[in-house]
């Protein structure tokens, strides 16, 4: 239980914000990570910030055993419901935790997965999460998105500096970076293998 912090204003405003029907991410994977999963090898995933589990039911459809740690609830027992629709249910542990206190297992993942969350103190924490040649999957907005219309109000800490992503991974194997602004969503994605 997380109290009288940052984190409790962040649970209530993100649980608030899922209280829909609707799947706000929607129930398809990020294009990025279709696109490049064939660089994953297959065994136990790890989605940070997994919200309404689009990219972990996507995993677990492949195969991998999925932890999905996220401080909202009720994007969780979303994120299970989308489980048991795809039948996957024993492929996902939904982890209702707070990242800023949480210690991510060490020596453990074949993948970790991280989309559109910033917390830059789990680098570390994601780099020895991995066994040896597991592989990171990261993607989220960088600064250039201050530039595009929707993306005005993100604070600055939030968002990835131009080569922010790569400079943070480059004792890993980079596999695919790129850096792109599409007018509505500018993003830096990565996939880097640990060596
Ligand atoms: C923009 S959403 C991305 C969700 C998901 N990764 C996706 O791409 O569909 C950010 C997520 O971060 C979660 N979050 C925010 N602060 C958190 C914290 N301190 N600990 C764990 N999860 C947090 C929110 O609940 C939300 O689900």
């Amino acid at each position: 239980m997380v109290t009288g912090d940052d984190s409790e204003e962040d649970r209530s405003q993100w649980d608030k914000k899922y209280k829909t029907k609707t799947y706000i991410f929607g129930k398809e994977p990020a294009l990025f990570l279709k696109e490049h999963v064939n660089l994953l090898p297959v065994g136990k995933a790890l989605d940070i910030a997994m919200g309404e589990g689009r990219n972990a039911i996507y995993l677990a459809k492949k195969g991998f055993i999925v932890e999905g740690v996220d401080i909202s609830e009720v994007a969780l027992q979303k994120a299970k419901m989308l489980a048991r629709d795809n039948n996957v249910t024993s492929k996902l542990l939904a982890i209702n935790a707070d990242l800023n206190t949480y210690t991510i297992k060490s020596d453990y993942y074949e993948v970790i997965m991280n989309f559109y969350y910033l917390q830059r103190s789990l680098f570390p924490q994601i780099k020895k999460g991995l066994k040896k040649g597991g592989i990171v999957v990261f993607e989220t907005y960088t600064e250039e998105q201050l530039k595009n219309k929707e993306g005005q109000r993100i604070p600055k800490d939030y968002l990835l500096k131009i080569g922010e992503l790569r400079e943070a991974f480059k004792d890993f194997e980079i596999l695919v970076y790129r850096e792109t602004n599409n007018g509505k969503e500018a993003i830096a994605s990565l996939v880097a293998r640990k060596q």
